[in-house]
């Protein structure tokens, strides 16, 4: 299903209601309410209040991942376009598609850029990113996917030489055998020509990462909240936000920082749509997110294991995140 209008520059396919997306709002809050430890994925933060939340995140100066890439980008886009030769440019969690301006200036200003194919679960983002990118990139048709990455199939362009990037450190969110399953069914889609570029937050001081995702201004709070908000609003759930805060930790053995809601109070959450009823005790958690960090070590260890080939490693100067370039050998 598509829904923008014919002869419009810009497709985004919907598979989100799809008979196999693994979008299933309804589905996961019952799995993860009743886990122990309690869990909620983290894709569904992204609604519009979600998506926004999170663009306010990455100007807050304690989150240093969106300025790190960016510089990273700056300096290298010309010569990852120069290696692959692109002519599409494929983002999984696309987003605002900011930072994605520089790869596809880079693709432009070499006569290559001809299509843009963002995938991305959030509905708002994904179309307010292609309308401002068709203004500004006249040249590129923008054919992309509403949906879920994690399942990365019949990805936009085929038959074309893709390069497709995955920024963000999105991939840390991801459990590491899910990192290695999504690498690899994205392996399987591409051909020799396509490269494949990821950017993986680097593991640092404690106190610097617990900032990134405490902020003074509680912009991260807000968004960690949401997600319950989005529960209410979809599922009639009855969770009162103010009941539960925010709490961000890095987990050095399991080398993530992990997102949580902690519980101020004993409580019952009922969501009839599909028939919950839990008790929440008082500083039980309810874990959103998980964002993995990386050494150069054990992400090229993840990319081998998933089939990929590690072709360049980029960081910034302070070496605090990396991007790199991955081939699927044939
Ligand atoms: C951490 S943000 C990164 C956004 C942007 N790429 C950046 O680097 O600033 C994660 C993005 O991935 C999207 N997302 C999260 N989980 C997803 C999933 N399972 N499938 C598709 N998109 C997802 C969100 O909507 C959001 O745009």
């Amino acid at each position: 299903m598509t829904d923008m209008p014919p002869g419009s520059r810009i497709v985004l396919r919907n598979t989100l209601r799809e008979h196999e997306s693994p979008f299933d709002l309804a589905k996961d809050a019952r799995d993860g309410l009743t886990a122990v430890p309690r869990t909620l994925p983290s894709k569904y933060f992204y609604d519009a209040r979600g998506s926004h939340l999170f663009e306010m995140i990455t100007r807050l100066p304690e989150y240093y991942l969106t300025r790190a890439e960016t510089e990273i980008l700056q300096r290298e886009s010309g010569r990852f376009v120069e290696t692959s030769r692109p002519r599409v440019l494929v983002e999984f969690g696309s987003g605002a598609a900011r930072k994605t301006r520089i790869l596809l200036d880079a693709m432009r200003e070499r006569g290559l850029l001809e299509g843009y194919g963002p995938v991305d679960v959030s509905v708002d983002a994904s179309r307010r990113a292609a309308q401002a990118l068709i203004r500004d990139y006249p040249d590129m048709v923008v054919e992309g996917v509403i949906g879920d990455f994690e399942r990365p199939r019949n990805l936009p362009f085929s038959g074309r030489p893709r390069l497709i990037a995955f920024l963000g450190s999105t991939i840390g969110n991801l459990e590491t055998v899910q990192a290695q399953a999504f690498l690899e069914a994205v392996r399987a889609e591409m051909t020799g020509a396509d490269a494949f570029l990821i950017g993986f937050d680097l593991v640092k001081e404690a106190t610097v990462l617990e900032r990134a995702y405490n902020d003074a201004a509680g912009v991260t709070a807000r968004f960690n909240l949401n997600v319950l908000r989005v529960l209410n609003r979809e599922l009639g759930a009855s969770f009162d936000l103010e009941a539960f805060r925010h709490r961000a930790e890095w987990n050095a053995g399991r080398s993530r920082v992990e997102m949580h809601l902690e519980s101020l109070r004993e409580q019952r959450i009922l969501i009839p749509a599909i028939g919950l009823d839990v008790t929440v005790r008082e500083g039980e958690t309810i874990r959103t997110e998980l964002s993995h960090k990386y050494t150069r070590e054990s992400a090229e260890m993840l990319l081998g294991s998933s089939g990929l080939a590690l072709e360049s490693w980029c960081t910034d100067e302070a070496r605090r995140f990396a991007l790199a370039l991955a081939r699927a050998p044939r």
